[in-house]
């Protein structure tokens, strides 16, 4: 396979498992790029792109632009909170606006899900979802795995487990697509009000106790209790969270081996996660983070070698 089988990222529910290979291969080449003196090719001199972001973001919206500009591409960088955005301007009316400048490609994080979707129907950009709502943020899954697969050899096979919010989370639906596509066996493990009724038909288990899920993996990816899409409590206090579902190292010492500790950030030391966890060589959270701008860069240049022709 030397193309993707889509046009935009929307997705991982989109993708078939060759195109996540081919992204994989292709970020291996990008990765031993931005490891040079110079991390910079020429590849995308005659793209431009617009990242648009409707929500905050720390790691990707950096990623991203750090992705692009190592690629050679144009970048034009919107925020929503100092737009027009604020005086009643339309989705669809501010990136047309924005299209007009000549963009090529639209790399969008937006709260609402399915705006990448609903952007790719009505305007000619090639759209990279950067995380829409609760729904997805594919980039994340292909880190993710990448990060996973660079330190296991491979991700089929795998026992992963997502621990803590997954009923708010784009990262874990994408990963659970991610993983699933490429033959891991993935359990979740949260408090019961944090699960979707829904989540075992996307054939994965379901564990609710902390140390069985960590005494069953290979890897764990611990996730942020998603307090600002909660209108109502879901457990009873912070303190009890990290009890019950916060990983510490004098949990991880009483297993009987080594698991990989993993985190798409932002971490709220303390809660899901202990500093001396997230610290450790067991953990590849900053690896996921180099990792990103490679992927990225591997995203991009594979969707704007579809516009090209
Ligand atoms: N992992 C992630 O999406 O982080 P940001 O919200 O900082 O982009």
């Amino acid at each position: 396979m030397s193309e993707l089988s889509v046009n935009h990222l929307l997705g991982i529910k989109y993708l078939k498992e060759e195109d996540i290979q081919l992204i994989f291969e292709t970020a291996d080449q990008f990765k031993e790029v931005i490891n040079r003196p110079i991390k910079k090719v020429p590849s995308l001199r005659d793209i431009t792109i617009a990242n648009l972001f409707f929500e905050n973001s720390t790691r990707t919206k950096l990623s991203f632009e750090l992705a692009e500009k190592r690629l050679s591409a144009d970048v034009i960088n919107f925020s929503a909170s100092q737009s027009s955005v604020k005086k009643g301007e339309t989705l669809i009316d501010t990136v047309n606006n924005i299209l007009s400048m000549k963009v090529d490609m639209v790399v969008m994080r937006h709260p609402n899900p399915g705006a990448g979707v609903f952007l790719s129907k009505n305007v000619s950009a090639s759209i990279v979802n950067a995380g829409d709502g609760a729904h997805e943020h594919p980039t994340q899954a292909l880190l993710d795995s990448y990060s996973i697969r660079e330190k296991l050899g491979d991700v089929a096979g795998k026992n992963i487990v997502i621990v803590g919010d997954i009923l708010h989370s784009r990262v874990a639906l994408s990963n659970i697509f991610a993983l699933k596509l490429q033959g891991a066996n993935v359990k979740v493990c949260g408090p019961k009000t944090l699960l979707p009724t829904y989540i075992e038909s996307l054939g994965v288990g379901v564990e609710t106790n902390l140390r069985k899920a960590l005494e069953w993996c290979d890897v764990a990816n611990m996730l942020r209790v998603q307090n600002e899409r909660m209108d109502i409590s879901y457990f009873p206090s912070t303190r009890e969270y990290a009890q019950q579902y916060g990983v510490t190292k004098t949990l991880l010492d009483s297993l009987d081996k080594e698991i990989v500790i993993m985190h798409p950030g932002p971490i709220n030391r303390g809660v899901e996660i202990t500093s001396d966890v997230a610290d450790s060589k067991q953990s590849i959270i900053l690896n996921q983070v180099e990792n990103g701008v490679a992927v990225r860069m591997a995203v991009i240049y594979l969707l704007a070698s579809k516009i090209k022709k």
